[in-house]
């Protein structure tokens, strides 16, 4: 039996190395030399596991059942309504109270030949868990890659029907966790499109806009800072970006959502999904109360996530992507974060 506290490591032969916990599947360290071979740690976090432990339960985390919020916490699904558990305002954020971040999986390791070393992570969620419907079995494939990629494999079945959305939440700072804000990296996204949210706590409004002429532009490369230092009304609501872009071209086969890199150090990483959307979140809640890696406070924009997933409240949102599991369906997600 896996302990919360069981720490895991990826390695490959170019000295990436990925480091996991087992509650949550947190994801604590995962190390990138650069060109000249220095090497930094590039997800923000703690220098502990007690601190990992006893810290933001977010940090590096797989979250789920359903990744991200659905507003007031209720769907309805084959003419039932649910009521979820509400942990964010009034809205159900990322499972609930008891979301799969707080859960201890079960780790073992996994051998695959296109990995230099993986682990399965596996949970069985109960039926009514956090008042979603059916049980629901997962397995997720943490995958090391000689060509420097960290995958992440995800898959679900389920005894009833219910709704799954299930994302990784590592914030990336590139120039190294502990060493300021992610403002001067730049980031490109393969999204023309985005989800705009309502003031009421980041909630989507249900619109598709286009991110042209606006701050959420990325189709060209651009300074993070450039974004949150705007007077965007949608930056203005969350003091930073935290929207779920959709990624161009979706067809569910795996293709780039994003390309992040530190003009400092030089270090980059592509995303790639085969899910339809991505949550850019800048941690802008991050109050510089916590001390982090190198001693260093956690501040605000420290880092930046990139949740590969479904869109926001989609059970709410007929023009929204599905997220509904059928019994005797397979749910699928593969993202992959590639250091170059
Ligand atoms: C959300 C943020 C939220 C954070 C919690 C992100 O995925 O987009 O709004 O504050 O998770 O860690």
């Amino acid at each position: 039996m896996t302990k919360a506290s069981d720490v895991f490591t990826l390695k490959n032969g170019n000295n990436v190395e990925v480091t996991f916990i087992g509650r949550g599947g947190q994801v604590t360290g995962i190390n990138v030399p650069d060109a000249k071979g220095n090497i930094a740690d590039v997800v923000i976090g703690y220098e502990t596991v007690d601190a990992a432990l006893a810290g933001d339960g977010y940090f590096g985390a797989l979250c789920g059942r359903f990744a991200n919020r659905i507003v007031d916490g209720k769907f309805e699904l084959d003419g039932t309504k649910y009521q979820l558990d509400i942990n964010n305002g009034p809205n159900h954020l990322h499972g609930g109270n008891e979301g799969f971040n707080s859960r201890t999986w079960d780790v073992e390791p996994y051998a695959d030949a296109k990995y230099a070393q993986a682990y399965k992570l596996s949970l069985v969620s109960p039926d009514g868990d956090q008042n979603y419907p059916g049980e629901l079995t997962i397995s997720v494939i943490y995958g090391l890659t000689e060509e420097n990629e960290f995958v992440i494999d995800y898959t679900a079945e389920t005894t009833k029907a219910t709704i799954i959305n299930l994302t990784s939440h590592a914030y990336f700072n590139l120039k190294g966790a502990g060493t300021g804000t992610v403002e001067n990296h730049e980031l490109e996204l393969n999204a023309s499109k985005y989800t705009p949210i309502s003031a009421e706590l980041g909630t989507v409004t249900g619109e598709i806009a286009d991110v042209k002429g606006t701050a959420m532009d990325f189709i060209d490369t651009k300074k993070i800072g450039e974004a949150c230092n705007s007077d965007d009304a949608q930056v203005k609501l969350v003091d930073g970006i935290d929207h779920n872009f959709v990624i161009s071209g979706f067809d569910g086969n795996l293709r780039i959502a994003a390309r992040l890199t530190d003009p400092e150090s030089g270090r980059e990483m592509e995303v790639y999904t085969d899910q339809p959307g991505v949550q850019i979140y800048t941690g802008s809640h991050f109050d510089s109360s916590e001390t982090g890696k190198l001693g260093a406070p956690i501040e605000k924009w420290a880092g930046v996530a990139l949740e590969t997933q479904i869109f926001p409240d989609s059970p709410n949102k007929e023009n929204f992507p599905n997220a509904v599991l059928q019994p005797g369906e397979t749910y699928k997600h593969t993202c992959v974060y590639k250091f170059i």
